[in-house]
């Protein structure tokens, strides 16, 4: 590589870094397997901490398939550069958001790119975002352990936690522990893992079915030692709210769902007290304040 370019890449870094000292906590949200909710975790994970007051920010990092702004209702709109940077969009629930989609000219288009165009993408991304200060920064990561999630994981240096999002099948139990064992190898803290999907509650009885099982889950925790922030059970009206861009926890408030994920931005604001030794196992949330 031309040295032009490392010095290039080290002013990004640099810059990035000032940017991001800005933020309070920059968690993210992974998990190995593909589709089990970790863009619709974020979103309404961002919309609840917003909803309790913090001012929040989200970073879709899902470069091949951005879905974040959809979720917010800004599916359509392009971010532009101010004096500052570039200035994020916010969403429904007055969430920030940054993504690819905000920034194509329109929705069939592709980002047909490997790796280190990625990751210059990402890089540079984060040192032009203008986010403010922020109480909490949640990236969303793609399915894998593949060059995204690395690439934040490095250049984020800082990152407060991750949250890895499974659901209760066994299949998607071995593809997960992968997600974590990428976190303890690149000592990401991490905060827990999120059981998607977990049941389904009848709405004229109440009787609950667990429609994946219970077993992935279990021996999950059992198996990596990481506890469950929440389980979050399976609404179908979630589709709904997605096509109308509003988060679930605004659309349906007094849903099981939506109580669970306001338990869950409890639970990580709790999970964020505890010492740093703790959190980077994910066992224990406590400990002093942050
Ligand atoms: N608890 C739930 N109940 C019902 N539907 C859900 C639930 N969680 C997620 N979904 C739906 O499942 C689908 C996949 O969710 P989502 O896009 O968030 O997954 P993902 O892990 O981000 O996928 P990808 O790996 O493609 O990024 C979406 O249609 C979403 O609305
Ligand atoms: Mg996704």
């Amino acid at each position: 590589m031309k040295i032009e370019s490392l010095k290039k890449i080290r002013e990004q870094e640099e810059e990035a870094r000032k940017r991001l000292s800005q933020i309070k906590h920059k968690l993210v949200v992974l998990s190995g397997k593909g589709g089990v909710g970790k863009s619709f975790i974020t979103a309404n994970l961002a919309a609840a901490l917003a909803k309790k007051g913090f001012e929040v920010g989200v970073l879709d990092a899902d470069i091949h398939g951005p879905s974040i702004p959809k979720m917010f209702g800004i599916h359509g709109q392009a971010i532009y550069a101010g004096p500052a940077g570039l200035l994020p969009i916010a969403g429904v629930g007055g969430v920030r958001v940054v993504s690819a989609d905000l920034m194509l000219p329109d929705e069939d288009t592709a980002l047909i790119w490997r790796g280190p165009l990625k990751t210059g993408f990402i890089r540079e991304l984060l040192s032009m975002v203008a986010w403010g200060p922020l109480d909490f920064l949640l990236v969303d990561l793609p399915p894998g352990t593949g060059d995204e999630p690395l690439t934040i994981a490095q250049l984020i240096k800082d990152l407060s936690g991750a949250i890895v999002v499974t659901t209760p099948s066994d299949l998607t139990r071995i593809v997960v522990k992968k997600a974590i064992t990428f976190c303890k190898q690149l000592n990401v803290p991490l905060l827990g893992v999120v059981n998607n999907m977990s049941h389904f509650t009848c709405p004229v009885c109440g009787t609950k079915h667990y429609i994946f099982g219970q077993a992935g889950t279990s021996r999950l925790t059992e198996e990596t030692g990481v506890r469950v922030l929440a389980d979050i059970p399976i609404d179908p009206r979630i589709n709904e709210s997605v096509d109308n861009g509003v988060p679930f926890v605004l659309a349906y408030p007094e849903s099981e769902t939506a109580r669970s994920l306001m338990d869950l931005a409890e639970r990580v604001v709790e999970a964020l007290k505890a010492t740093p030794e703790a959190a980077r196992e994910g066992t224990s949330s406590s400990g002093q304040g942050p």
